[in-house]
C-alpha cells in the first residue's frame, strides 16, 4: 500500500523533531510548512533544515508567519525547548536553504498536487494554516485528514490557565481554522499528559547506534531535565501523540464529536470550548481523540528512533 502524502505544519521544537522523524519513518513527506512558536522563526527554520539534513532527506522546508495573525507574539516556549528551540546543544548549523515559496501557498499547491490524499499536521500555531485558508476557502475540500494538535478540552492548559500552547499563541489563527474545516480530528494537551511516555524509556530510544537517535538524545536533554525537574512523573509528547493519529488512524480507541471553539477574549483567550452536550446546535466541527493504544504509540516513536519498543 503507498504511505500516506503528509504535510507537516510546525515550529520545531523537539517534540516536533520526534513527530517529523516519525513521519519520514512511516510515511512520504511531501513538506515542511514551518511557523513560529516554540521559538522564532528563524530557529524554527533552521530547525527544520538541520533535522531533515541530518536523516538525508529531500524533504523542502517553506518558511511562514514570523508571528500571529493579528496579536502581539506571547512569550516563546523557550524555557522548555532552549533558546533555539533544540536544547542550545550546540549542533552546526545545517547547510539546506528554505524554498523561497512561502508556507501558505506551498500549503495550497501541495494541497492541490495530491488533492483528495494530503494529510495535514499541524503541530504549531496555526497561523500559516489560517493565511492559506483566507487565500483558497476550498482549502479544506482538497485535503483527506487534518489532524491537529492543539487545545486542552476540559480546560486545564499548558501555557496559559485554560489555554494550550498552539492554540494561545494565535487564538484567532485557531478561530479561522476551526470555524472553516468541516471535521478536524483534534490531539489535545490533556490527551498528551494521559499518554506521556516514561523518561527511562525515552533515554532508552536515545540510546540507540543511529544519528538521528544521537541527534534526538541531544537536542532533547534540557526539555527532559526540565520536565523531571518540574516534577512531572513522564515526559509529555504532544506532536509525536497527533502523528501516530496521523500515521496509524485506528491507534484511536475512543473518540467524541464535539463543536470546538476557540475563545478570542477576556480571561480565557486561547482556550478550546467544547460542546460537551452539543447545546449550541453548532455542526460539530472536531473529532476528539480521547483514548489511544499506547503500547502502538510507543513503538512508532521507537521506531522513529531505530530503537525496539
Ligand atoms: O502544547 C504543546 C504544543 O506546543 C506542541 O506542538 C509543542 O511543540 C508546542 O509547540
Ligand atoms: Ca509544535
Amino acid at each position: 500500500m503507498d504511505k500516506a502524502k503528509i504535510l507537516i505544519d510546525t515550529d520545531p521544537g523537539v517534540d516536533d523533531a520526534l513527530a517529523i522523524l516519525m513521519a519520514h519513518r512511516h510515511a512520504d513527506v511531501v513538506g515542511l510548512t514551518i511557523a513560529a512558536g516554540n521559538v522564532g522563526l528563524a530557529h524554527t527554520v533552521a530547525n527544520a533544515l538541520k533535522l531533515v539534513e541530518t536523516i538525508g532527506a529531500a524533504t523542502p522546508v517553506f518558511a511562514g508567519c514570523a508571528g500571529p495573525l493579528v496579536a502581539h507574539p506571547p512569550e516563546s516556549a523557550a524555557f522548555v525547548h532552549g533558546l533555539d528551540g533544540f536544547g542550545d546543544s550546540g549542533h552546526l548549523p545545517g547547510v539546506r536553504r528554505a524554498e523561497a515559496e512561502p508556507a501558505a501557498q506551498a500549503i495550497l499547491r501541495l494541497s492541490r498536487e495530491h488533492a483528495g490524499k494530503l494529510v495535514i499536521v499541524a503541530m504549531a500555531p496555526l497561523t500559516n494554516l489560517a493565511l492559506a485558508l483566507k487565500l483558497d476557502p476550498e482549502l479544506p475540500s482538497r485535503v483527506a485528514r487534518l489532524v491537529v494538535m492543539g487545545g486542552a478540552v476540559t480546560g486545564r492548559g499548558n501555557t496559559t490557565v485554560s489555554a494550550e500552547f498552539n492554540i494561545g499563541f494565535d487564538p484567532e489563527a485557531a478561530h479561522i481554522v476551526f470555524s472553516a474545516w468541516p471535521k478536524f480530528e483534534l490531539v489535545d494537551w490533556e490527551l498528551t499528559v494521559r499518554h506521556a511516555i516514561a523518561y527511562g524509556t525515552i533515554e532508552h530510544w536515545s540510546s540507540a547506534d543511529n544519528a538521528q537517535a544521537r541527534f534526538f538524545d541531544a537536542i532533547s536533554r534540557k526539555t527532559r531535565a526540565w520536565s523531571q525537574e518540574r516534577g512531572r512523573p513522564k515526559l509529555a509528547l504532544a506532536d509525536p501523540l497527533a502523528m501516530a493519529v496521523a500515521l496509524q488512524p485506528d491507534i484511536v480507541v475512543r473518540t467524541g464529536e464535539h463543536h470546538v471553539a476557540v475563545a478570542l477574549d477576556g480571561l480565557a483567550r486561547g482556550a478550546t470550548v467544547v460542546d460537551w452536550d452539543n447545546r449550541s446546535g453548532a455542526a460539530t466541527n472536531a473529532r476528539i481523540v480521547m483514548e489511544l493504544d499506547q503500547a502502538r504509540f510507543e513503538a512508532l516513536a521507537a521506531s522513529a528512533l531505530g530503537a525496539g519498543s
